[in-house]
């Protein structure tokens, strides 16, 4: 078995300087290292149409939506188009049980009924740059951690502010290592503040086949959602205000009516947010074994308690409806992942490179420990794992906690006597805290609190646990827990106003709710750094780095990508079908029939919208049809190298034009975030012929149509 999987890699070096069109995650700036494999893949695209610091190109398109995912520009007038999921956020805001959008959708008319949607950006890439030479020359391998990363920060600090130097400049630098610190790049962007949500479908489209068909495919659902940026005076970011216009952009996508087939060139540019492709073994056995099944626990927990109290009241279910899809979408991600590892033998196959890069590695001294040392690092992290989860998915994440940190954090720096720090702190607290008895639901906090408490109390070991959770016991937590309802600020609006006129730091600090953050805090904290966590944590870093660095080394013909980080990239390949392990054939494209075949009028997840269907029965299609087989298609698949926050990423064919909106992956290679699946995996895309058929012939926003370029 063993050697089978290693004559395999083997061939795969030999084959190292043919650049495979469909795994990889590209920088834009560096394409020309892929433009002819591109070519040859069908792209009729030059170089500069696709990246270009002087001229408009491609990447003027596409947007960093909300910092969470990604939009496209489609019109002269910054019309965006994004996925649902990603204005999921906005339009729940947006909506009451009066003028319920999420239900029932939304189309604006004219710029005077679009909805402003406060704290809301969207941020382009003016351009990108290489800066490894500069920073590596300051390294030494010597340096401990903590100095490598100062000597980072130094040089880095410095790049970042002649970039920006500029007066008057809208611009923002930041530069992020790849490659697991072996390369950096500068990134100069520009934020505009000023977005507004201009139209949407009911989410019975815009979410058709919930929780049950998230993360599948055949998927039939219409998820887009559109917005428009506003620009002030110069055309320049400024914060909302009536007199701003619609952004004059410096590109939008022109978008094509002429479908899709098999084998069609397509590509997806955005910014996945992050991969683990050089995840080793030992990585994979703690995620498989500790970590994601803990998360898939707490998560279930927390969906369990929202969805009993959302199905009994309208009000409740929009408040919460975006915090339950965020919970619910990694829930089901962490199981599909864990399956699929497992299904699709990542840690064979990650175990076949590792014994490569022993061999390669062998008797060079740089090299030395390097596996040993990341073995052993999980190893001693092993026992951190719950704590850390529960300090990630409980006290991070459930609001209320959310809320509580933040004042722990103000009372902190009050004490420590920075002033200054601890009023921003207070302030945001503040803002949060209206939000928190404005929107949620003080019921669903305090049994989330109780019930995930009761389990942190189970799973933590106890030698880290401090504090409430060591002192009451399982026996304790209903006693403690009517103490915290009868006496704790964070949970009484009245309470807490009236605690805010005598605002005392002192005394928050007795609140027991406050103590409880605190003791939870400090636990983590205190086994984050227990000597034997942090070495090991440092051991692995650098470990990683030279490991990585090993693999492309051993390699010298392939062309490596680095891991998703936020930063904007580009995939090509194409429009392809896939069959799944146990020999299924999977079709690439889906229509409506699909739609009225999954129809479930008992069950919200497929409803199927009334003006919807009225307009498929009259087989109103207009130019929106599939010309092949006279239907009207819904979704299709490309080979593309996506992960989350390429959600709403457009997927543009040979010609630069939009088709479709990419939204999704497919199940059975949900362990692609570690290592791609080429025959598996597969990119979900919202066909645009849909979302215009929905826009024009369901809803007539006709003025939307009207300001798109569409190419027949
Ligand atoms: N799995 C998709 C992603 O992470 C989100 C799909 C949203 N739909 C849903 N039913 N929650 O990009």
């Amino acid at each position: 078995m063993k050697k089978f999987v290693i004559g395999l890699l083997a061939l795969t070096y030999s084959l190292g300087n043919v650049a495979r069109a469909d795994e990889g995650m590209w920088l834009p700036f560096l394409i020309g290292r892929n433009y002819e494999d591109m070519k040859k893949n069908g792209l009729k695209l030059t170089q500069e149409q696709i990246y270009s610091i002087n001229k408009s190109s491609l990447k003027d398109a596409v947007i960093s939506f909300g910092g969470f995912c990604t939009g496209e520009l489609i019109s002269d007038k910054s019309l965006v188009l994004t996925n649902h999921h990603c204005g999921y956020d906005a339009i729940a805001a947006a909506s009451t049980p009066e003028k319920n959008y999420l239900d029932n959708g939304f189309w604006a008319k004219n710029h005077g009924e679009e909805i402003p949607v406060p704290g809301l950006t969207a941020t382009f890439m003016i351009r990108m740059e290489d800066v490894t030479a500069t920073v590596l020359k300051e390294l030494t391998p010597n340096m401990t951690a903590e100095q490598r990363a100062a000597k980072i920060k130094e040089v880095t600090d410095i790049l970042v502010a002649d970039a920006t130097r500029a007066t008057g400049t809208t611009y923002e630098a930041f530069v992020r290592d790849f490659f697991d610190g072996n390369e950096f790049y500068l990134f100069v962007k520009e934020t505009y503040k000023d977005v507004r949500l201009v139209g949407t479908p009911p989410q019975s489209a815009g979410k058709f086949g919930g929780d049950t068909d998230n993360w599948m495919w055949p998927r039939h659902t219409a998820d887009f959602s559109m917005f428009r940026i506003y620009a002030g005076a110069d055309n320049k970011p400024a914060g909302f205000s009536e007199s701003n216009t619609p952004l004059k952009p410096k590109h939008y996508l022109p978008i094509s009516l002429k479908g899709v087939k098999e084998n069609d060139y397509a590509m997806v540019m955005g910014f996945p947010g992050r991969t683990n492709r050089y995840l080793t073994s030992y990585g994979i056995e703690q995620a498989i074994n500790l970590e994601q099944p803990k998360i898939v626990d707490i998560r279930a927990k927390k969906l369990e308690i929202m969805k009993k109290y959302m199905d009994k009241d309208v009000a409740v279910r929009l408040n919460y409806s975006s915090k339950y899809a965020q919970v619910a979408n990694y829930w089901k991600y962490f199981i599909g992942q864990t399956a699929q590892l497992k299904a699709n033998k990542v840690a064979d196959k990650k175990r076949a490179i590792e014994a490569e890069f022993r061999k390669y590695t062998n008797g060079k001294a740089e090299y030395a420990n390097v596996l040993e040392d990341i073995e052993a690092a999980f190893r001693a992290t092993n026992d951190i794992i719950y704590i850390r989860t529960y300090q990630s998915e409980f006290v991070r994440q459930v609001d209320i906690n959310a809320l509580v940190f933040i004042y722990k954090a103000a009372v902190d720096a009050e004490m420590k006597g920075n002033a200054e720090r601890a009023k921003q702190l207070k302030e945001v607290a503040a803002e949060q805290a209206k939000a928190l008895f404005t929107e949620r639901n003080m019921a669903i906090e305090l049994e989330t609190l109780e019930e995930v408490l009761k389990m942190y109390m189970r799973d933590v070991p106890k030698k880290q646990q401090m504090g409430i959770t060591k002192s009451i016991g399982e026996d304790g937590l209903a006693a403690f827990m009517s103490r915290v309802k009868n006496n704790s600020i964070f949970v009484d609006e009245a309470r807490y106003n009236a605690f805010m006129k005598n605002y005392d730091a002192k005394k928050m600090a007795q609140d027991p709710l406050f103590i409880l953050i605190k003791n939870l805090d400090e636990a983590f904290q205190k086994a984050m750094s227990n000597p034997d966590v942090k070495s090991a944590n440092e051991k692995l870093q650098r470990a990683n780095r030279l490991f990585v660095k090993a693999v492309r080394e051993m390699q010298p013909n392939k062309k490596f990508y680095p891991n998703a980080n936020s930063t904007m990239r580009l995939t090509y390949g194409k429009v392809l079908p896939y069959t799944t392990n146990e020999g299924k054939k999977m079709d690439y494209l889906t229509d409506f029939d699909g739609v009225i075949a999954k129809e479930d009028p008992t069950n919200p997840e497929f409803f199927v919208d009334a003006r919807m269907k009225e307009v498929w029965k009259n087989k109103d299609f207009g130019q929106y049809v599939d010309k092949k087989t006279g239907k009207l298609p819904v979704n299709f698949l490309t080979n593309n190298d996506i992960t989350g926050g390429n959600s709403g990423s457009p997927c543009i064919n040979a010609y630069g034009e939009l088709i479709g909106t990419a939204f999704d992956g497919n199940w059975e290679a949900m362990s692609g975030d570690i290592a791609f699946e080429p025959q598996l995996q597969r990119t979900i895309v919202c066909d645009i012929r849909y979302v215009l058929w929905i826009v024009d012939k369901c809803y007539g926003a006709d003025n939307l149509i009207k300001e798109m370029k569409l190419v027949k």
